[in-house]
């Protein structure tokens, strides 16, 4: 079963929309692997956002991550990856689609709410700085066979 990483990002948690965006992947058929609320470090922060060191936005970006309590998730299910992308919609929230969770809830390229990993080799490189394998729950879901 593929796994991702998704963040609900500072503003996500301050704006109180943690619940509002966590039910559009459990609708989805994504299934809980991991959950916490937790203030990420620069350290974590620099490491997460790695692939954007030097980029204009990158000390800004490292500022957001760092602002606030951050909700993390193990999601997984069919196609985790892309299907978390595709809920989370495009980048920028101004130009993400009306029924993604960036289209209804941002209109912000950096206050954009929800971090998902990119691949499949992101998403395990991530989850291994996010979570201690302790913390991570295996289990059968009960309606698997009609979720699939
Ligand atoms: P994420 O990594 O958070 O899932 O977002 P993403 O793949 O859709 O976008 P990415 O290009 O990886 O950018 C990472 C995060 O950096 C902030 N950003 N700011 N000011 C800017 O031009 C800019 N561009 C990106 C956003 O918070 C974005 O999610
Ligand atoms: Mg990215």
């Amino acid at each position: 079963m593929q796994q991702t990483l998704i963040l609900l990002k500072p503003d996500a948690v301050q704006r109180r929309l943690v619940g509002e965006i966590l039910i559009r992947f459990e609708q989805k058929g994504l299934r809980l692997a991991g959950l916490k609320l937790l203030q990420c470090s620069r350290e974590l922060a620099e490491k997460h956002y790695a692939v954007h060191k030097g980029k204009p936005f990158y000390e800004s970006l490292l500022s957001f991550l760092t602002s606030g309590p951050t909700v993390a998730l193990v999601l997984e299910g069919r196609e985790a990856v892309a299907v978390g992308r595709s809920l989370m919609g495009l980048t920028d929230g101004a130009k993400a689609p009306p029924g993604t969770i960036r289209g209804d809830f941002a209109i912000s390229v950096q206050n954009n709410l929800v971090h998902g990993s990119d691949s499949p080799e992101n998403a395990a490189l991530e989850i291994a700085l996010w979570f201690a394998p302790t913390e991570l729950t295996k289990y059968t879901g009960v309606d698997s066979a009609w979720v699939g």
